[in-house]
């Protein structure tokens, strides 16, 4: 698996087939572990991203870990973690279209070769390249969906809120989203534990 990976990595070091190549810093292609179970995507890279070349290291990503950690999950034992885009486009802006499809074969061939049982699909922009115009996060959170109707065979797919969403709500009151984010990572956390 892991060789399989790195020839994918090697093919985005070179990458030039959209113009966040001319801007990047560097290629941010995975963290984590290969675990079959456990994959999570992302949006695209941010600043800190960009400087590191690792996916969710900034303030969002500290916090993914702390929700990680909450359940007894970490990056290092127990997911895969990857953006759907793998350059960080300026200002942070969402990704474009013609950027998401010039990147979609490397998330593709990561997906195929994780061939995960659980994705969780971090904030609207995965949501929306994997499962298509199918609502808000707000609305699709929590959800089981089933991957074999968007092409993933034996993969259960949840959508969840994107960190960054959670740091700019604060309110841990029952019904918030971080109080959503607790029942949903437990729920991930039960089905882990399933599988
Ligand atoms: N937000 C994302 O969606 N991905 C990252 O890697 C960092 C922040």
């Amino acid at each position: 698996m892991e060789k399989e990976l790195d020839l994918i990595k090697q093919k985005c070091l070179k990458c030039e087939k959209c113009p966040l190549s001319k801007s990047r810093t560097n290629i941010v292609f995975s963290d984590g572990i290969p675990n079959h179970k456990l994959m999570l995507i992302g949006e695209a890279p941010g600043y800190w991203e960009d400087v590191k070349g690792i996916p969710f290291v900034g303030k969002a990503g500290q916090l993914l870990d702390k929700i990680f950690a909450s359940v007894g999950l970490s990056r290092n034992e127990h997911v895969y973690i990857c953006n759907t885009i793998k350059c960080r486009p300026p200002e942070n802006r969402n990704p474009l279209p013609e950027e998401k499809d010039a990147c979609r074969e490397y998330l593709d061939e990561q997906i195929k070769i994780i061939n995960p049982k659980i994705m969780l699909l971090c904030g609207n922009v995965a949501v929306q390249s994997i499962l298509g115009s199918i609502g808000g996060i707000t609305k699709v959170r929590g959800k089981w969906f089933d991957g074999s109707k968007y092409g993933f065979e034996d993969t259960k797919i949840m959508p969840i809120f994107h960190p960054s969403y959670l740091l700019r709500n604060d309110s841990r009151e029952k019904g918030s989203p971080k109080w959503l984010m607790w029942q949903d990572i437990q729920e991930i956390k039960r089905e882990y534990d399933r599988l």
